[in-house]
């Protein structure tokens, strides 16, 4: 890729996969707020770091279900891959991320 190119990307580089074990969340500085980006069965998956019950932040450390991120204010769950609310309270969906994975390095985009 060639610099004027990467000047262009809708990407940004936001992690390294190396520093989030597997079926774990880590949060990140992304876009004027956080990100949670989530390692699910060899995958990763990015949301942003807000339930949207009541706007708090998402949990970092290990996911629900293999596949859920957690709200430690009041225990609602998301689904990494979709943002969608798996249980009450929370009823609205989470804004995901585009994620690419180019190397150990994870580059995220807003869809
Ligand atoms: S703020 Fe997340 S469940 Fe209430």
């Amino acid at each position: 890729m060639q610099e004027s190119d990467r000047a262009q990307s809708p990407f940004q580089k936001v992690a390294n996969a190396s520093e989030i074990p597997e079926g774990e969340a880590r949060i990140y500085p992304f876009d004027g707020g956080e990100v949670a980006i989530c390692h699910t069965q060899g995958n990763y998956f990015a949301l942003e770091n807000m339930c949207s019950h009541a706007r708090s932040p998402l949990e970092s450390g290990p996911l629900a279900n293999e596949s859920q991120i957690k709200c430690p204010l009041h225990g609602a769950r998301f689904d990494v891959k979709t943002g969608k609310a798996m249980c009450l309270p929370a009823v609205m969906p989470v804004k995901t991320y585009t994620l690419e994975q180019r190397g150990d390095e994870l580059w995220l985009a807003k869809k």
